[in-house]
């Protein structure tokens, strides 16, 4: 297929008051980021994690750096240990951390500390319903969220469940930003839509950058 954009800089579309979509910002690191993936998955695998309320949650989890996000029968957590292996979770990759600087820089975030960085796997049909990011301590602190592999169909909203959503496609080495006053604002990912990626082959990736502890 004939990719127009492949050469293509990135550029910035702004989404709401403090975010930003960096479109095809981490393009040119794709084959770092996914090694990054697959060396973490190595220790610490993908898995579908149980919400409390017993529901076998359609996208595939790990997690890399100080504290990863994980469910038990009481709620959300950040854990710094991996409850899969007992063993911390492993580090960020290089390649994800300087990733992560560079977008929260060109978003306007430039103090950004992540010290948590989920990974989820979208295989098709999987899904992320509409939910806000909220188990974070620092809540001054944005998302830094990258997308790899296939596309999928994000949804962006407002401060409330019910407020209007944005639908937007989220593309390969698209990197979306949201701190400030949408860093509460609602978001989803809808069911994925089949396809064969040359790099991702049936998947979507995402990493989530975030500052989890309030030690920073
Ligand atoms: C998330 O909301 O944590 C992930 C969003 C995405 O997969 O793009
Ligand atoms: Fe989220």
């Amino acid at each position: 297929m004939l990719d127009l954009f492949a050469d293509a800089e990135p550029w910035l579309e702004p989404l709401a008051p403090g975010a930003v979509i960096l479109r095809r910002f981490a393009l040119s690191r794709a084959a770092a980021l996914f090694q990054g993936i697959d060396d973490v998955a190595a220790v610490a695998p993908f898995r579908h994690m149980v919400t409390p309320g017993g529901y076998t949650m359609s996208v595939a989890m790990t997690n890399c750096g100080e504290l990863g996000w994980a469910t038990n029968a009481r709620g959300y957590l950040y854990s710094p240990v991996d409850p899969l292996t007992g063993q911390r979770w492993p580090q960020v990759p290089t390649a994800l951390s300087e990733l992560c600087h560079d977008a929260a820089v060109a978003a306007g975030y430039p103090d950004f500390q992540p010290d948590a960085c989920l990974i989820n796997r979208y295989a098709p049909g999987a899904k992320l319903s509409l939910h806000q990011d909220k188990d974070e301590a620092n809540l001054a602190a944005p998302i830094v969220s990258v997308s790899l592999g296939l596309p999928a169909i994000f949804q962006f909203g407002g401060l409330r469940r019910q407020d209007p959503l944005k639908r937007l496609m989220l593309e390969h080495g698209d990197v979306v930003v949201w701190g400030g006053e949408s860093r509460l604002f609602y978001h989803g990912i809808q069911p994925l839509k089949s396809g064969d990626h040359p790099e991702a082959g049936a998947f979507r990736y995402n990493l989530t950058f975030r500052q989890a502890s309030n030690s920073e």
